[in-house]
């Protein structure tokens, strides 16, 4: 499969109008991307568990035009004229245009809203950029009604990776690999596929309550965050370093190793943030109370033994995971204990799912 037979060759000008909506989940990484080259292509492998509550629903409006010299489109978050999404979208479409030829050739109407908080600090790009397209992917369905759903599910993929990396990974579930690597067969740098070999009972239905440190918006966006790995001083080793762990993780979920499992992960987010943290310019993204968040997750885990770990993305908020059978000794902990260390006592509680689905 190359990239060219992502480009829909030929189409007919049937569809007057429509509508179409999907609801599109975030996703957390686990080896986790943090690099990349030109045209959204990964310096390394990264592998995430597909999330079930934190999700986008966004419906897509197409109408007929007659004008197709440019793109006309409107974006609303939650009933609301949003214009700050239009650059972005804008770069998207622009980006796409080769692989959905149709697209300036219809209004488009956007309307958006996200299950979480939108100033939770958590990123809505994966969910949403998913979202928007997997809604056209069924526009375009309707031009070439014998696609099969598994073109369907990797061209999305394609495509939301043109909107943001990490996107690529929220259109099925519930392990995805994303990026080529000599470990999993049938990966891509293009677009993400299912974990394709055995995983423990030990993982299925694991849960990921995350923890509202710091709602504000993200001090440093992704894209400012990826160019900082250009010239890093460690960038070479850490993408050999992330290759090593994806290959360690394969062996990990298929013995159910939860010692293991928590290591690689905890090893991999303070990886992320130190690689933060000695770029130039350089950045702290954990707040206090992450740390002290962090400090007594290890001090329960030394007391009590239960598999509790955390991960991180590129910000303070702290996604803790541990398996379904222990949730009720754990939420205790984390309603008593790490509550308190919360923006306005705010927490999330989520869990592992199977990825986007049509809603209408
Ligand atoms: O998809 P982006 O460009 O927002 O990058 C996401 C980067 C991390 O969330 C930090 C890691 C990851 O693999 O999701």
């Amino acid at each position: 499969m190359t990239v060219n037979d992502f480009i829909l060759k030929s189409y007919s000008n049937q569809i007057e109008n429509g509508g179409v909506t999907w609801e599109s989940p975030s996703n957390i990484a686990l080896v986790k991307y943090w690099g990349k080259k030109a045209n959204q292509i990964p310096e390394n492998p990264s592998i995430s568990f597909t999330l079930n509550t934190c999700k986008t629903i966004t419906t897509l409006t197409y109408s007929k035009k007659d004008d197709t010299s440019n793109f006309d489109f409107e974006v609303y978050l939650d009933g609301k004229r949003h214009d700050g999404f239009k650059p972005k979208i804008q770069t998207f479409f622009e980006r796409v245009l080769v692989y959905l030829p149709f697209l300036k050739d219809y209004n488009l109407k956007i309307e958006t809203s996200n299950t979480f908080p939108h100033s939770s600090g958590i990123a809505s790009s994966a969910s949403g950029m998913s979202a928007l397209a997997l809604c056209l992917m069924s526009l375009e369905r309707q031009f070439d009604t014998k696609m099969t759903s598994e073109f369907f599910n990797k061209k999305a993929s394609f495509l939301s990776r043109l909107g943001s990396g990490s996107a690529c990974r929220s259109i099925e579930g519930d392990l995805i690999v994303w990026g080529k690597t000599d470990v999993v067969e049938g990966s891509s740098n293009e677009f993400a596929i299912k974990y394709p070999y055995k995983v423990h009972e030990n993982f299925k239905n694991y849960q990921n309550t995350i923890l509202l440190v710091d709602k504000g918006e993200k001090q440093v966006s992704s894209t400012v965050g990826h160019n900082l790995m250009h010239n890093h001083p460690f960038a070479k080793q850490r993408f050999e370093h992330a290759h090593q762990n994806l290959n360690k993780l394969k062996q990990i979920l298929e013995s159910g190793n939860l010692n293991d499992f928590i290591s690689l992960i905890e090893s991999e987010a303070l990886t992320l943030h130190a690689m933060m943290m000695t770029s130039n310019p350089y950045f702290i993204l954990m707040k206090p109370n992450t740390l002290k968040i962090i400090n007594k997750i290890w001090d329960f885990r030394n007391s009590t033994n239960l598999p509790i770990g955390f991960t991180l993305d590129a910000g303070a908020n702290v996604h803790i995971l541990y398996p379904k059978k222990e949730a009720h000794r754990i939420l205790e902990f984390i309603k008593n204990e790490l509550v308190a260390y919360c923006q306005n006592g705010h927490y999330i509680c989520d869990e592992i799912g199977l990825g986007a689905n049509q809603l209408l």
